[in-house]
Parts: C-alpha cells; sequence; structure tokens
C-alpha cells in the first residue's frame, strides 16, 4: 500500500476495464487462453487489495456482450475459469460476508451458460457488516444493452398507466441499471494501450475520471492501482460547474 490519499479524496467506486490478456500471451508464445488465467489471477489480487483499502465499489469488466464474436475455444476457456472462481468464492463466501465483502455480477446473466447460473446467485449474498465492499464482476455486459433493459422496464410502466412518460427523470433510468444504489464509477481504468470504454458503464461514466497505461492486464500491480488513485485524488472534478 503506496502513498494512498485520505479517505475523502479516495475514489468510492472503481471500474477497471481488464484488458491485454491475448496480447501478453502472444507475446510470449502462449495461447490466449493462458493469458486469461493469468488475468483471472491478477484479478484475484485486485479484488482482494480493493477491499484491504476500503473501497466501496469495484467493478470488474469482465465479459463483454461483444466478446461473444470471439472463437468458440476462446470463449469455452473464459466461461471455465469463471466456473473455477466461481466455486473458490461459493467455498469462502460467508466468511468474506463477514469480512465486509461481497460480490455482485452485472449483465445479461440469463445469456451465459446455465451451468453457472446456481452458482451466480448462490455467490450472491447481503452485505451485513458496515464498511463493505461490493465486487461487481460485469459478466455478459454492455453499457448500451443495460439502458434499454432500463428503458423496457419503465415502458412497461408506462404501459400499464403507472408511469407518466412526461415525468421519467435520470434517476428513473439509472434505477433501473444493474448498478442501481450504488455510487457511480469515480475513476475509470483501462489499460494494455487502448484510449476506450468498450461499452463499458456507458451511462454511469458520465462524469468518470479515466486513466489509461499501457500495462497489460496480466502485468497490472496493487502499485499500478495506487498510482491511479494518486492521480485521481489530484483531479479537479468540476460536475460542469466551476
Ligand atoms: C481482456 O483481454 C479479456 C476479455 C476481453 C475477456 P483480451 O482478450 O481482450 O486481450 P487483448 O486485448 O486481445 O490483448
Ligand atoms: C473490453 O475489452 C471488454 C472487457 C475487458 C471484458 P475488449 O478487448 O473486448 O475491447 P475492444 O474490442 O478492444 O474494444
Ligand atoms: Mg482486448
Amino acid at each position: 500500500m503506496g502513498n494512498l490519499p485520505p479517505k475523502e479524496l479516495m475514489p468510492r467506486h472503481i471500474g477497471i476495464i481488464m484488458d491485454g490478456n491475448g496480447r501478453w500471451a502472444e507475446s510470449r508464445g502462449l495461447s490466449r487462453s493462458e493469458g486469461h488465467v493469468a488475468g483471472a489471477k491478477v484479478f484475484r489480487t485486485i479484488s482482494d487489495y480493493c477491499h484491504e483499502i476500503g473501497i466501496e465499489v469495484v467493478t470488474f469488466y469482465a465479459f463483454s456482450t461483444e466478446n461473444w464474436k470471439r472463437p468458440i475455444d476462446e470463449v469455452t476457456a473464459i466461461m471455465k475459469l469463471f466456473k473455477e472462481y466461481l466455486v473458490e468464492a461459493d467455498e469462502i463466501k460467508y466468511e468474506r460476508q463477514k469480512q465486509g465483502y461481497i460480490l455482485r455480477f452485472l449483465g445479461d446473466i440469463k445469456g451465459v451458460p446455465k451451468e453457472l447460473h446456481h452458482l451466480i446467485d448462490k455467490t450472491q449474498l447481503d452485505s451485513t457488516v458496515e464498511n463493505t465492499t461490493i465486487v461487481n464482476i460485469a459478466l455478459n455486459y454492455g453499457g448500451r444493452a443495460e439502458i434499454v433493459q432500463s428503458v423496457k422496464k419503465l415502458a412497461e410502466q408506462v404501459k400499464s398507466g403507472k408511469l407518466n412518460p412526461k415525468k421519467i427523470t435520470e434517476d428513473d433510468i439509472s434505477a433501473g441499471l444493474y448498478t442501481a444504489g450504488m455510487p457511480e464509477p469515480d475513476l475509470i481504468i483501462r489499460m494494455s494501450g487502448e484510449y476506450r470504454l468498450s461499452n463499458f458503464l456507458t451511462w454511469q461514466s458520465a462524469y468518470s475520471e479515466l486513466w489509461f497505461t499501457d500495462v497489460l492486464w496480466p502485468d497490472f500491480t496493487t502499485d499500478d492501482l495506487d498510482r491511479a488513485i494518486i492521480e485521481y485524488a489530484k483531479r479537479h472534478r468540476r460536475f460542469g460547474g466551476r
């Protein structure tokens, strides 16, 4: 843990676009799937570290609605890694809950292999202690798809006469997102030298601070996270004001 800023300057919610597993593996003559194995280890380290330093919410972009376009063997390898992680997370969930560390899944879970559904349901416990860290895993997640499903819920309410379309607010749309009730991401980190959000937290990132690095995800360390947080604390957020 480096010289992290005082609590009031820490981000409440950090979003992390885990990218570069494939290039990391290819540069070592390994298969892309081996890159995902290495990336999954780093995910464990960084998620634990976020709990250790008291981050309220951390959202990891693990698999997008567009990632199904990849070759079937790569997708299968990634789904296998999710399963391994879920089995492990299920075993330690009560212990973690007591420590104030809970998991949430953001995305269209119906669209992931059925064998994961039950595990996903079982691992999502409620928080029972204060100072809880919520570790969100965005799985089969797309920012646009998330907005569409929120709008559909509102459309149903309009149809049934419970909602006047003229009264629809930004809060109504936020309330229908997977992140309902959570603070918006203060800081979004993208690695691997790419400067885009790739459909991540599209609605919620309106005023997020963005931080980029060339480091590939399997090489990402807690020191890199510290660097991002320290730089974030120096930024002047104006939200359109002055
Ligand atoms: C991120 O690494 C993991 C997922 C998107 C599932 P990539 O697999 O995108 O790695 P690169 O970008 O091809 O190097
Ligand atoms: C973003 O990475 C999605 C995840 C990290 C899960 P991609 O590798 O899919 O993004 P693009 O294709 O480079 O924009
Ligand atoms: Mg990529």
